[in-house]
């Protein structure tokens, strides 16, 4: 199926199209000063394939939320949620393909950051199962992966870029099309630049910006100065999903606004799932079942080499389920090296059908068992307090803090850095200690050096607190 996107006119009057089948293997990378149009092409673009494709708006200034009320997209506000929230959310958007904007609109920097990325983790993250084409569009993508480190966090920019990376170096396969704008291709950080294969380059003031885009557009130097010259709208296009030839483009009118109302032009059936999508707390069943994907070879020979599902599996009581599933999660928790949670659940979902486990738990879920899992703890009814505090951490903290958790509860010494390495899936002490810091930041954990050399870390919400580590020998 070919679709083409109409951008708007060439200097003739005739229509640019964009090739949306082609967009999805070849990104674009939208370049211009702030007023130069960006947002308004990004906004044509976007109407110009709701209901094609799924979109997904990463929306640092809100700009976007108009869609919702003619195309029917899920606004998440983003400062209503916790980061584990809005990685659930993510989740859901992708199983359900519902199309979205994440609004990050009234966050501090660092905050976007965080939340972009564990956004754009949990898109990524989906099982294979849920690998269709969705557009992915970052406005002031150079905020979510800059070139340099700034003022902001470390781990917020690390998150951020590395999320930004996956998503334009290895979201292809995985359906995920990136589609970025920026104000300066200098502040962009190059892996993050160099993937897209389309162009389109506004008015630029800056020298290096200019000469960097023409570079890209394969202009000669001398012709740079054309890119200063362009007017608000105006772009010089290329690429493989709009031309061979650098061509030049005025962006045509678009249906939404950006602030004031926006008239209700094509409402998608359907697109009441925000309720659903939205609500916090695990991920209830699947309502809208995606068209099966076409079988390909490897899913073929995964089935066959999966264990053969027995004629009639024995009931199993609530209790042996619980026994058989706490089975599966401590043998992958006992051979856990930090492996992506996409393999980890593959593993999971065939040890859960060996074991006769069904239905066998959602990624989400599973996330959460296995951090769990790795912190030794069973009765997960018996954490609550515990992981409604774990909630305000990024979701691959949740392991290392619950096993603090658990020794402050039980008065046991507390996990020396090794074993908090090993179950945050690093082999970097460097990266426990900034864990900890973080945490200690964050206000969850309250960390005491005595002068003995050890440490004890107190949990002040719940008032619990772990015996000191044993000196070093
Ligand atoms: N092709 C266009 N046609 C009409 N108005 C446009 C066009 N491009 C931009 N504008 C208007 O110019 C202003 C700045 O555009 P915007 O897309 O917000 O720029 P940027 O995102 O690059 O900062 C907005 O008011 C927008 O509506
Ligand atoms: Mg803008």
């Amino acid at each position: 199926m070919s679709v083409s996107v109409d951008l708007g006119a060439d200097e003739r009057g005739g229509s640019v199209g964009l090739d949306l089948a082609e967009l999805l293997s070849t990104r674009l990378l939208v370049q211009g000063n702030s007023g130069s149009g960006k947002s308004h092409l990004l906004r044509r673009l976007l109407e110009g394939s709701a209901g094609t494709v799924q979109q997904v708006v990463i929306d640092p200034e809100g700009d976007f939320v108009t869609l919702s009320d003619a195309f029917g997209h899920t606004v998440i506000d983003a400062p209503a949620y916790s980061l584990s929230e809005v990685a659930t959310i993510g989740a859901r958007i992708r199983e359900h393909r519902a199309s979205a904007v994440l609004s990050l609109e009234g966050l501090e920097v660092d905050d976007q950051m965080r939340c972009a990325a564990a956004f754009l983790n949990a898109l990524f993250d989906a099982p294979r199962e849920q690998w269709f084409p969705a557009l992915v569009v970052v406005d002031e993508a150079q905020l979510f992966a800059p070139a340099a480190a700034g003022e902001v966090a470390d781990d917020a920019r690390k998150a951020s870029l590395s999320a930004m990376t996956n998503l334009m170096c290895r979201g292809r396969k995985r359906g995920l099309a990136g589609v970025i704008a920026t104000q300066r291709l200098a502040k962009l950080a190059k892996n993050v630049a160099a993937e897209a294969s389309n162009f389109l380059m506004g008015r630029t003031f800056l020298d290096i910006d200019m000469l960097r885009a023409a570079d890209l557009l394969g202009m000669e130097r001398r012709q740079a100065e054309a890119i200063r010259d362009l007017e608000r709208g105006q772009f010089l296009g290329l690429g493989p999903a709009i031309a061979r030839r650098p061509v030049l483009v005025r962006v045509g009118a678009v249906k939404t606004g950006t602030n004031h109302a926006a008239p209700v032009l094509l409402p998608l059936p359907g697109a009441a799932d925000s309720e659903l999508l939205l609500k916090p707390g695990p991920a209830p069943a699947r309502e809208i079942a995606p068209p099966p994907p076409p079988p390909r070879p490897a899913e073929l020979i995964h089935a066959i080499q999966a264990p053969p599902a027995l004629p009639e599996l024995p009931q199993l009581s609530d209790e042996d389920r619980g026994d058989r599933l706490q089975g599966v999660l401590r043998s992958l928790a006992a051979s856990f090296t930090g492996q992506p949670a996409p393999a980890l659940y593959q593993d999971f979902t065939i040890g859960c059908r060996m074991g006769g486990i069904a239905p066998v738990p959602s990624l989400s879920e599973f996330r959460k068992l296995f951090a769990l899992a790795l912190a030794g703890i069973n009765d997960e009814e018996s954490w609550s307090e515990a992981l409604a505090i774990g909630a305000a951490l990024p979701e691959d903290m949740l392991a290392p803090f619950m096993a603090i958790a658990r020794a402050a509860r039980d008065g046991a010494a507390c996990p020396e850095d090794g074993e908090l390495a090993r179950i945050y899936g690093t082999a970097s002490l460097g990266r426990v200690k900034r864990l900890l810091g973080y945490m200690e930041e964050r206000g969850v954990i309250v960390i005491r050096n005595d002068l003995g050399g050890g440490r004890s870390i107190a949990l002040p919400h719940l008032a619990w607190t772990t015996a000191s580590t044993s000196r070093a020998a």
